[in-house]
């Protein structure tokens, strides 16, 4: 069963089709049509942490496919009223497809090792892949070619940074992190990314005035990721020299674009002028979540369609 726990998940190739799906279908919405190509289908969303973007863009996205959503959050007991497997088991029976947001990946992977449904990881500690692949269409609007393009992230290694960096290396992308010493990605999941892409290019520094020179696309995140706030303090001074205003920016190329997954701590690792600024493309970005997952979910659910009709 195909899942999309992680990127490693899909290829090269397939990562192509989910993105060629999503402007199909951002193209037909502009033009008012909305195919209902998963018509009765139903998605769960299972979810341990907060959203805004993902838990909306993933409802009214189905809802545009003809499909419906229910939005399952810590009333339904996950893990705490049944064995995890007997919950999965259960939900299994009801839904076409699960969406989880988890305190840790290793229950995302769980929910997908008993292959009742296919499973999108919407979030955890370790990745955030779905936020990759609106990332990569944003980048794509922008500039057209991916190949070659120099993706720069600022800030924490965190799970938004090992996604943007595995995209990166399947469109051909550099990618490089700058961050303070102890905070880089770690190496297993740059080993993993290097096994799977050899040609990937990697750099992580620590000098951010240094990486972004030459930068296309120069992307930020919080500091302090969703279960890391008794960390709050210590983060704050680590990072503040790692944070994207409009002096880093004029260090960059003229023609390159700002990115943040949002949500943002306006004043912490972006200033308003920044995130408002000319360069910055974020709101475009987080409307394209919705138009990346509704690419990704017709690519698992109605793979008959994207060959049909998407170009
Ligand atoms: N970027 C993102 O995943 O936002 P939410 O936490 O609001 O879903
Ligand atoms: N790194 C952030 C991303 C939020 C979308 C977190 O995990 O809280």
């Amino acid at each position: 069963m195909q899942h999309f726990r992680t990127l490693f998940d899909i290829s090269r190739d397939d990562l192509k089709r989910i993105l060629a799906t999503a402007t199909d279908l951002k193209s037909r919405l502009e033009s008012g049509d909305r195919p209902p190509v998963l018509q009765r289908k139903v998605l769960a969303l299972l979810f341990e942490k907060p959203s805004l973007r993902t838990r909306v863009s993933f409802e009214s996205g189905i809802a545009q496919l003809g499909g419906t959503s229910l939005f399952l959050g810590e009333e339904v007991g996950w893990g705490k009223r049944e064995s995890y497997d007997d919950f999965a088991r259960v939900l299994g029976e009801y839904v076409d497809v699960v969406v989880c947001r988890a305190k840790s990946h290793d229950r995302v992977e769980q929910f997908a090792s008993l292959n009742l449904v296919p499973v999108i990881n919407g979030l955890t500690d370790l990745s955030h892949p779905c936020q990759a692949i609106a990332d990569a269409l944003t980048i794509q609007e922008a500039f057209g070619d991916l190949a070659g393009r120099r993706v720069v992230f600022v800030g924490d290694g965190n799970n938004v940074a090992r996604s943007l960096l595995l995209v990166s290396a399947m469109l051909g992308m550099s990618f490089t992190l700058a961050c303070p010493d102890g905070y880089a990605i770690d190496q297993a999941w740059c080993d993993r990314v290097i096994k799977a892409y050899p040609d990937a290019k990697i750099s992580q520094i620590r000098d951010p005035n240094e990486a972004v020179v030459d930068a296309d696309v120069i992307y930020t995140d919080v500091w302090i990721s969703m279960g890391q706030e008794s960390e709050q303090a210590e983060r704050r001074q680590v990072f503040s020299d790692y944070r994207v205003d409009e002096k880093l920016l004029r260090l960059a190329p003229r023609h390159a674009r700002l990115l943040h997954c949002l949500p943002a701590v306006r004043g912490q690792e972006i200033t308003d002028g920044a995130i408002d600024g000319p360069q910055s493309d974020v709101i475009r970005q987080a409307g394209n979540r919705m138009h990346a997952q509704k690419g990704l979910l017709v690519w698992l659910l109605a793979r008959e369609w994207v060959d049909q009709y998407v170009p």
